[in-house]
């Protein structure tokens, strides 16, 4: 008897799991994850083993519809499938940490998406994502009302194409900070509006034309900090911020008017990196003609920025609606006469206003290793000197060769001219040890040893006369 009741103790919480499997929607995630649990409307899941969570909107682990909250962390995966938040009605927040895998489906945080071109007093959800890797954000996994989405220190692979789309108009913010994102899609952020849009930290390998596109900022666009590979042509189509920052970043290759951003107030350039850069690339960067009526021309600061390779006009500014101010602008590579010229004139052009007086003196280039110097500075103690200093040097060398020609010109012609009166003189003989005197027809030219040629060299021929010594009286001493 005894052994038979602790059999039936046994089989009891299996009989109960299986009654929870054959009849799902009983059972929801508080119940079926160990890992979660929920109180007041929170759901709450730390997994310390290793287990994964699951958020769906039906099956046998449904958020039950009064949940406000949902935290979830230290998980080794997450799925948050299509739709799973969808029935949450009193939802408020929902806050991800150190998950090593988050896999969102389409429509994962997709919440209350009805009248979202409207601005109703729905103020959104919060959505947080920390230390944790996400593969894909796929298109729509975004939409509805949010108050702010701000993921940190988030790694993603790919954000598609209409990712964040659809999304309500009271959004306040939405913030990657110190994410490392490698590529994103075209039109990943599409058609909405909100009040502060900001990149800070972390990296971006890739983003193509009209990544952001139809986005309207109201209050601050801010890109701080941020390592960019390639951002292309109207990569970033943002209008109406009151105030738009780019700040502290590197962006390796910046295309043509990879900015187009319309905007509300002034713009800071500012303590950049930009090693190569395009004709034109913040030639897209203008002031709202509306707003421009009213608030008349904005301040554009263009300052401590590092440049490496350039084309020309690389730095055209539309001057219709802003006044810029450059100041700063450090050319990383060596100072070179020639080149900076070209520097000053062809690297910064105004579209309506007149080119900026005195360039030189808000450039530097390197002069050696580590060391900067205002361009001003080097031309006046390098180029104007050495300029002058080699003109100088060809101009002497020119007119040595002139005055060489010549006189090889007049030696060769009294050459010629006397060449007739020149005869042979004997020579050496190597062989025969003796005198030799080349002759041709009547000219007779006259050949010293060594081969050198002599015009007045006179043959003296002297008889010898072989006289009888006349007898003396000398007498002789031995
Ligand atoms: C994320 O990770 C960093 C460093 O590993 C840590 O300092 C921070 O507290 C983590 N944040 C959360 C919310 O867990
Ligand atoms: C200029 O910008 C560099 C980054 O490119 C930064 O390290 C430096 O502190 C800035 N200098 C000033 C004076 O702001
Ligand atoms: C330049 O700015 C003005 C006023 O802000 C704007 O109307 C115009 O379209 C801009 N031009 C270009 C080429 O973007």
């Amino acid at each position: 008897m005894r052994i038979a009741a602790a059999g039936v103790l046994l089989f009891l919480p299996i009989l109960a799991t299986s009654a929870i499997l054959s009849n799902p929607g009983d059972s929801t995630i508080c119940d079926f994850t160990s890992a979660c649990s929920c109180r007041d409307g929170r759901l709450h899941c730390r997994c310390d083993h290793d287990e994964s969570v699951r958020l769906a909107g039906s099956g046998h682990d449904w958020l039950p519809t009064t949940i406000g909250t949902i935290t979830i962390e230290n998980c080794r995966e997450v799925w948050v499938m299509g739709k799973a938040l969808e029935k949450l009605t009193p939802l408020r927040s929902v806050t991800m940490s150190n998950i090593a895998m988050l896999y969102l489906e389409s429509e994962a945080f997709s919440w209350d998406t009805s009248r979202v071109l409207d601005s109703y007093n729905n103020p959104g959800i919060d959505v947080r994502i920390f230390n944790t890797t996400i593969v894909n954000i796929p298109a729509y996994a975004f939409e509805g009302h949010f108050h702010s989405v701000v993921l940190e220190r988030v790694k993603i692979a790919t954000i598609q194409a209409l990712a964040f789309s659809n999304i309500a108009n009271n959004m306040e913010t939405l913030e990657f900070l110190n994410c490392a994102i490698e590529t994103v899609e075209q039109q990943a952020f599409k058609k909405f509006n909100l009040d502060q849009l900001k990149f800070s930290g972390g990296s971006i390998d890739v983003m193509p034309s009209y990544s952001l596109t139809g986005i309207t900022v109201r209050n601050r666009l801010i890109m701080e900090g941020l390592k960019m590979g390639y951002v292309r042509s109207s990569a970033i189509k943002v209008d109406g911020p009151r105030v738009f920052r780019l700040e502290n970043c590197i962006i390796d290759h910046l295309e043509g008017d990879a900015f187009k951003v319309t905007t509300n107030g002034p713009v800071y350039i500012e303590d950049n990196s930009f090693p190569d850069l395009s004709y034109g690339v913040f030639g897209g960067i203008s002031v709202d003609p509306r707003y421009l009526a009213t608030a008349g021309r904005q301040e554009l600061y263009f300052k401590n920025n590092t440049l490496y390779r350039f084309s020309d006009f690389a730095l055209l500014f539309n001057t219709s609606g802003f006044r810029p101010e450059l100041s700063r602008i450090l050319v990383d590579r060596p100072c070179s006469c020639r080149e900076v010229q070209s520097w000053i004139s062809k690297l910064v052009k105004f579209s309506s206003l007149p080119p900026p007086v005195k360039l030189e003196r808000q450039m530097t280039c390197s002069k050696e290793q580590g060391y900067n110097i205002l361009i001003e500075e080097f031309e006046r103690k390098n180029c104007t000197a050495a300029a002058g200093q080699i003109t100088l040097v060809i101009l002497m060398i020119i007119l040595t060769l002139v005055a060489l020609i010549v006189m090889c010109l007049v030696g060769f012609y009294f050459y010629k001219r006397h060449s007739k009166k020149y005869m042979n003189v004997p020579t050496n003989d190597a062989i025969n040890n003796r005198l030799s005197v080349l002759s041709t027809n009547s000219n007779h030219i006259i050949v010293i040893p060594e081969g050198r040629v002599y015009r007045e060299t006179e043959l003296h021929v002297v008889e010898e006369h072989l006289t009888p010594i006349p007898p003396t009286n000398v007498s002789q001493h031995v």
